[in-house]
């Protein structure tokens, strides 16, 4: 089923944010790769569990059995999401960057001194930092190099995988790129030597269907605020991956998967409230299948999101001063997220003058340190970032340009 502009426009009914002033004009979010803005399905899911059953899970009465059913009900509804075998693949945390903390912690305890751990230049922190500390463990990490053209080397990265690899951490897309990576090629070359593929999935999973079965991960990694949905960061493993791992866990946690990295008690409201956010994704496809219905929505929504993106990239580049920065649209595979700079202007006083002006777009380097680094976009103040999401109107992107032409 198509995702089209007239679908995008009554999407913008579901979510009651879009609908506020501030000041005098509603705000244009624009800011997706940061945070999406949540539909009234998600703030209902959340406040029914508050309304109804806050209480702790396997309590022997009524709401607890309730909250256990809604907990089941939501890891069924993720792996689905992911395209994962069985709910038991899907573990819940705090966001990704502690669930990565806890599975690096883990995945280090079974690596021997010499180990190699490769990485991105490209990734976000959140997919380096955690692997970077193994350092002290005695791992040797290793990095892929970033192409000013914003894409991975893929020489580069069939280099560096080698027998001695035993992790390779790499997202699917860039947060601050919109790059797209080859996880193909990452899966080819970890599978000829035995090394565990970790997916950071965080930017891919809010604009593309995603398999964890085709992709063939060992771990991959993604965060509800991001798809549309509360603060919950969602961890797959592959069946059996989980249990060969040391995690950091209470003597009473279940050591089973997917609980043996889950610690404390869980936001239940909030992961109840992800669920929703998937059932409404899912609202927008058609298929005998809840399957069926996410992989329809979603190619349908990325297609939609593709078309804007492709609109405002060839448009605002031809803005004199602007420079845009990462992959350009001539393939498919570009998640829709364009960063840029501009001539005389630090990304910050940029975002300023576009938030006075009542346009949500992020600035700076958004955690991909090494990115903005590596293309010496440091010292300048890092890049003007805009995100497009299910929502976001052709009227959005008319005044975003109209307001950068105004800074050019
Ligand atoms: C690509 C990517 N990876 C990881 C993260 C971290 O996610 P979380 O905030 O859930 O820890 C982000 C957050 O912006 C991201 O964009």
């Amino acid at each position: 089923m198509p995702f089209t502009a007239a679908h995008s426009e009554r999407s913008r009914r579901d979510f009651p944010a879009l609908g506020v002033a501030h000041g005098a004009a509603n705000m244009v979010f624009l800011d997706g790769p940061g945070g999406s803005q949540v539909p009234t399905a998600v703030i209902d899911a959340i406040g029914y569990v508050y309304r109804t059953c806050n209480v702790n899970t396997h309590g022997n009465f009524p709401p607890s059995r309730e909250i256990d059913r809604r907990m089941a009900v939501a890891r069924e509804t993720l792996a689905v999401f992911l395209g994962a075998p069985d709910p038991a693949c899907i573990s819940f945390g705090q966001n990704m960057t502690t669930l990565n903390f806890a599975l690096s912690t883990a995945l280090g305890r079974t690596l021997a001194p010499g180990d190699e751990v490769l990485i991105t230049e490209l990734d976000h922190e959140a997919n380096r930092g955690p692997w970077l500390r193994l350092k002290d463990l005695g791992a040797v990490i290793r990095e892929v190099k970033l192409n000013p053209s914003g894409e991975l080397d893929a020489a580069d990265m069939a280099a560096k995988v080698t027998p001695r690899t035993k992790v390779f951490a790499i997202g699917a897309s860039s947060n601050a790129l919109g790059t797209v990576n080859d996880l193909a090629l990452a899966r080819r070359l970890t599978r000829a030597v035995g090394a565990l593929l970790v997916i950071d999935a965080v930017h891919y999973a809010p604009h593309f269907p995603v398999d964890v079965q085709a992709l063939d991960a060992d771990f991959l990694l993604c965060s509800g605020y991001k798809f549309y949905g509360p603060h919950v960061g969602v961890l797959y493993s592959k069946p059996g991956a989980l249990e060969r791992l040391p995690t950091d866990r209470l003597r009473a946690q279940d050591p089973a998967a997917p609980y043996r990295i889950e610690t404390g008690t869980l936001n239940h409201a909030a992961i109840d409230g992800m669920r929703a956010a998937v059932d409404y994704l899912a609202s927008w496809g058609s298929g005998a299948t809840l399957r069926e219905r996410i992989v329809d929505a979603m190619t349908g929504i990325a297609s939609y999101e593709h078309g804007l993106a492709r609109l405002y990239h060839d448009e605002v580049r031809d803005i004199p001063g602007v420079r845009v920065w990462g992959p350009d649209f001539s393939t498919r595979a570009r998640a829709p997220t364009i960063s840029i700079t501009l001539e005389g202007h630090t990304a910050e006083a940029a975002a300023s003058a576009l938030g006075a002006a009542g346009i949500c777009v992020w600035d700076g380097n958004f955690y991909a340190l090494r990115a903005v680094e590596v293309l010496g976009l440091a010292e300048r103040g890092g890049l003007l970032r805009t995100g497009i999401s299910m929502y976001t109107s052709l009227g959005d992107i008319r005044r975003l340009l109209e307001e950068i032409a105004k800074l050019g």
